[in-house]
């Protein structure tokens, strides 16, 4: 399962190429993607041509519609209880803003999916990169040195503090 909220599809689009490479490598793929507006939604083509394979499932939805937009309105969290998985066999990318990771892996750990089973992607402000500068500092750890990419389970604890 992939969830993307805003430009979080961009680190992940590599993830569904090489899916689609290896696709017999693979159970079921089901990508999640909220935008804020419709004029927001990213790689619209190729959302459009990985909906169209029969052996993906691919739901967008936006925070605010327009009067054209005919697709799902809501936050991308909504969609997970729609979304036909099975939880205890999933593993899970989520990439976005904060706090959408955070409501996202509620919604998946009230599916069942375990949370050694989902990895976020966190993002601070990074200046030296190397551990040194501290900028990215997220509680004890290091975004720049220790991630950015973490397993839930690691920074669970973390992840549900606000203003960290
Ligand atoms: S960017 Fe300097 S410590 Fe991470």
């Amino acid at each position: 399962m992939i969830v993307a909220g805003g430009i979080g599809l961009a680190p992940l689009r590599p993830v569904m190429y090489h899916i689609l490479a290896e696709r017999e490598q693979y159970g079921k793929v089901v990508l999640l993607y909220g935008a804020r507006t419709p004029a927001d939604v990213l790689y619209r083509r190729q959302l459009e041509q990985w909906r169209s394979h029969l052996d993906l499932d691919v739901f967008v939805t936006v925070d605010q519609a327009t009067d054209q937009w005919r697709g799902s309105v809501g936050v991308v969290t909504k969609l997970i209880p729609r979304a036909n998985f099975d939880p205890g066999n999933t593993l899970a990318m989520v990439w976005g803003p904060e706090v959408m990771m955070r409501f996202t892996t509620m919604e998946l750990e009230k599916r069942g999916v375990p949370t050694d089973h989902i990895y976020i992607s966190m993002e601070r402000n990074m200046k030296c990169a190397v551990g040194l500068c501290g900028h990215c500092q997220y509680g004890p750890i290091f975004i720049c040195k220790d991630g950015p990419v973490f397993r839930y389970d690691h920074i669970q604890h973390l992840i549900n503090k606000w203003e960290l």
